[in-house]
């Protein structure tokens, strides 16, 4: 009977586990996080913002690239998150934006 509750904690131990992790990778692409993390290190939010409704989605995503090459430390998908959020004006930017 012992060996079953533990093989059952064990379970449940795992799948926390897994939920977190999942949730950290998510949050680590959010956009709002990248933004207040990633994007104020050199400049403000003003000048992002600013730009919000001027580019198309291919602009956004030169002038990240750009960021990159100045030294922003983006992975590969969070420079794809961003560039759809900026784009789309998705709520996480309208929030950090306002
Ligand atoms: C390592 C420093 C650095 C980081 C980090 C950085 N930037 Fe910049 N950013 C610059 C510099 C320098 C300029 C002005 C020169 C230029 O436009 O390339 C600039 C200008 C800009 C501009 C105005 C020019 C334009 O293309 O409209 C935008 C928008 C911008 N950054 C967005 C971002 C975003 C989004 C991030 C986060 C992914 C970011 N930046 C992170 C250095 C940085």
């Amino acid at each position: 009977m012992k060996i079953y509750k533990s093989i059952c904690l064990a379970a449940i131990m795992f799948f926390l586990a897994v939920f977190l992790l999942s949730k950290s990778s998510w949050a680590a692409n959010d956009c709002a996080f990248i933004l207040n993390t990633k994007c104020t290190v050199c400049h403000n939010l003003g000048r992002i913002c600013r730009k919000l409704g001027e580019k198309s989605k291919s602009r956004w995503r030169s002038a990240i690239k750009r960021m990159v090459k100045h030294g922003a430390a983006l992975s590969d998908t969070q420079q794809h998150e961003l560039t759809i959020c900026l784009y789309e004006q998705s709520d996480s930017v309208r929030a950090v934006c306002k």
